[in-house]
């Protein structure tokens, strides 16, 4: 029997360049050796976006658009949404149990991301969304669980989780482990640490040519170069590191970096090599997101095909955990 995997997204809006370095590129090579299953996380999203349903309606569409065109395959792997298949709900109750408040309150991912509201606008939903996503990994029983850097507090919990109920309920889980991508996080187009949406900072993966061309012509760089012929810093460079991610042409990237150094390449020459190169790894893609948006009924396929075959095996595991707990034999 294949190893499964599980790994998800919120839908939020549509997916960018970190979201394929730091996951789906992985995802797509993962898809021959594993059983996958991609979750579009939409209680989590729920958690923070109650009140812009339209959104997180229009982004679960948006991120199958996203996998499909990258080449995630739903005949090999089952999407699935997560709130179709209310055992993620009920799991995600019954695992809270075994959590405690300040093992939650210590979670340094939650903790910075909590520190971006205010206070009287985190939801509990919110703030339980790292034992709900524990119940995500947990449910279809993963054993890997590919994720950026910032989600291994939340991997580290699921272990915790699965470990306490298979010593005091019955070994229902495997443990499972985390794998980082080749490029854990992205940095923005503006320097940020962390290319997203909410610091719109983003190149969505179906941004068309010219905009691509522009986000980089404007990207920041070296800002202590002033002429081409000053000597430029390629550490810490968001142009260089992009090259490094995305260029595959390794030769070509050191030697941009060499005569980046010396002077003798400007940014604009750099940015024009690093724009073609964006476009080169986006059009296939662009394209196939073009075709996939003519034909909505096999974007509604993938979804429910995937989820049907999930739904089974949470309906057994639910049986499990239910048993376990002896809430199914009051009477
Ligand atoms: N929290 C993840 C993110 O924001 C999405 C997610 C939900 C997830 N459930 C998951 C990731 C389960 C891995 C496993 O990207």
């Amino acid at each position: 029997m294949r190893r499964r995997i599980l790994t998800g997204m919120r839908p939020t809006g549509a997916l960018h360049l970190g979201h394929y370095a730091g996951a789906l590129e992985n995802w797509v090579r993962l898809q021959d050796e594993y059983e996958c299953f991609f979750l579009i996380a939409d209680y989590q999203a729920l958690g923070d976006h109650i009140d812009d349903i339209p959104r997180i309606r229009r982004s679960v569409v948006e991120v199958t658009l996203d996998w499909l065109a990258v080449r995630l395959d739903p005949e090999k792997s089952s999407f699935v949404v997560q709130s179709y298949v209310p055992e993620h709900a009920e799991l995600a109750l019954l695992l809270g149990t075994l959590v405690s408040l300040p093992r939650l309150q210590r979670n340094p991912t939650l903790k910075g991301e909590m520190g971006q509201f205010k206070a009287q606008e985190v939801t509990v939903t919110f703030f339980t969304y790292p034992v709900s996503q524990a119940a995500d990994i947990l449910l279809p029983k993963a054993h890997l669980v590919p994720v950026g850097e910032d989600q291994l507090p939340h991997i580290e919990l699921t272990r915790e989780v699965a470990g306490r109920f298979n010593r005091s309920y019955g070994e229902v889980f495997p443990i499972p482990e985390a794998l980082v991508g080749r490029v854990p996080r992205l940095v923005g187009i503006d320097g940020q640490a962390k290319m997203s949406k909410s610091l719109d900072n983003a190149i969505y993966l179906s941004d068309p040519e010219e905009v691509v061309t522009e986000k980089v012509r404007r990207m920041y760089t070296d800002p202590t170069r002033i002429h081409p012929t000053d000597p430029g810093h390629v550490e810490g460079n968001p142009v260089f590191m992009y090259l490094d991610a995305f260029d595959p042409h390794a030769d070509e990237v050191s030697e941009l970096k060499e005569r980046y150094r010396k002077g003798t390449v400007g940014d604009v020459e750099v940015k024009r090599i690093l724009a073609q190169r964006l476009n080169e790894l986006l059009e296939p893609i662009r394209e196939r997101r073009r075709s996939y948006e003519q034909h909505p009924d096999l974007v509604r396929e993938a979804l429910l095909e995937g989820t049907k075959r999930h739904k089974a095996i949470a309906e057994e595991t639910m049986r499990e955990v239910r048993d376990g707990l002896h809430i199914s034999q009051y009477v």
